[in-house]
């Protein structure tokens, strides 16, 4: 079985992406340092995959406790790199803590496997093409200046490691460019877990459902889209997750060189009014929201082409904004009953 460093894996999309990757034969070794996670997702990942993963509890910004990771997992064939900060807002009031975190954990990690054959697999962000001028967007299109130092840090750590093949290392390395992950593992154990209020919209949905947040705000609806709310590309996290194997076994192929990117969506919008729609059908439950101002920053509209990583990866979405909408409530439900 080859072993996969999962970095981050304890957090949303890591967690699906363990169970993914033992579901296909690997074997994840998890290293994170439980900044934006829960030490109980182990037990819960246990419960699904049926045996405990090895996990590493470690500080990717530690250099010297990354060279003993290096030294206790050299037998590892590849690794997927999600541990990073991730919260925009936050990121514009502390820039230096996003800078520091998204770098350092990238370099050390590369620093410390510099030399030897790995696979590279990096979560980037559809962030870094902001408000593309066409839509869907294509992976060839122009990266905008970056709106926050966390897309910054996307934009960057693309370079860095393009920079890195380009410099002769043996790694190969497929940047993901993901939308807008949601939903949750439709056994309910592990899902999004986000701490204090809510900035993204489906997490709002779920613990407004649940009576955690009193009501909802749209944020704006005289946007130039049919409805006059934005329009994202919601995939679901589960498909999200497998893309990160057909990844691998991309970069796996002898054919494979280099450096390449691939958008991760479902190819289809839907905007802010279509998902609380989609929610109030799925579920059942009315949900109290109201209309509110634009939020400072947000892109109107995008969604991805998918042809490139359905031709070359191999993948395709299968479950829809019914699933998104029905996983997300399943695990708010699970996680009110049952509190890490
Ligand atoms: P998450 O916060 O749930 O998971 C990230 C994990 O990394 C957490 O468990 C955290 O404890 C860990 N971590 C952070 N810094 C670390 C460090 N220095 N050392 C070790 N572990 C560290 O986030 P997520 O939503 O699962 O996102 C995973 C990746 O995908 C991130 O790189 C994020 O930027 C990217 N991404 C996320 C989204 C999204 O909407 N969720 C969209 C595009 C890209
Ligand atoms: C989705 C839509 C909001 C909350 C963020 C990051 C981006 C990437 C994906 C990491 C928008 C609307 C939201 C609410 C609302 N992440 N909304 N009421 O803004 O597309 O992107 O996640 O790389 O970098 O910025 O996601 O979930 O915050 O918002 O109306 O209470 O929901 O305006 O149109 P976003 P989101």
């Amino acid at each position: 079985m080859a072993k996969i460093l999962v970095t981050g894996g304890m957090g949303y999309i890591g967690s699906h992406t363990v169970v993914e990757l033992v579901n296909s034969g690997y074997e994840p070794v998890i290293v994170d340092d439980l900044s934006n996670s829960h030490p109980k997702i182990l037990e819960q990942l246990t419960k699904i995959i049926g045996y405990k993963p090895i996990f590493h509890q470690v500080d990717l910004c530690d250099e010297k406790a990354v060279a003993n990771l290096v030294a206790t997992e050299n037998d590892i064939a590849g690794i997927i790199h999600f541990a990073a900060f991730k919260a925009v807002g936050e990121s514009v009031q502390h820039p230096l803590k996003y800078y520091r975190n998204n770098f350092y954990s990238l370099i050390n990690l590369l620093n410390g496997y510099y030399g030897k054959s790995v696979n590279f697999v990096f979560s980037s962000s559809c962030t870094v093409y902001g408000q593309p001028e066409q839509l869907p967007v294509t992976e060839d299109a122009p990266v905008q200046p970056a709106q926050s130092p966390y897309g910054n840090t996307k934009q960057v750590a693309e370079e860095i490691l393009k920079d890195m093949v380009a410099s002769g290392s043996n790694y190969k390395v497929i940047s993901l460019r993901y939308f807008n992950p949601v939903g949750a593992h439709e056994s309910a154990l592990i899902g999004e877990l986000p701490i204090g209020v809510p900035q993204n919209l489906v997490p709002f949905i779920t613990q407004t459902a649940i009576g955690k947040r009193e009501k909802i705000t749209v944020f704006g609806d005289t946007y130039n889209t049919p409805d006059g709310s934005c329009i994202r590309d919601y995939i679901h996290v589960v498909d999200l997750a497998k893309a990160h194997v057909s990844a691998l076994k991309l970069a796996e192929k002898d054919s494979f060189t280099g450096y390449d990117v691939f958008n991760l969506g479902t190819g289809k919008g839907s905007s802010v009014l279509e998902v609380i729609a989609a929610f109030e059908q799925t579920t059942g439950v009315k949900l109290n929201y109201q209309i509110g101002p634009p939020r400072p920053g947000d892109v109107e509209q995008v969604w991805g082409d998918v042809t490139k990583s359905s031709e070359k990866l191999g993948w395709k979405t299968e479950l829809g904004l019914d699933v998104m909408m029905s996983s997300a409530w399943e695990w708010e439900k699970y996680i009110n009953q049952n509190p890490l």
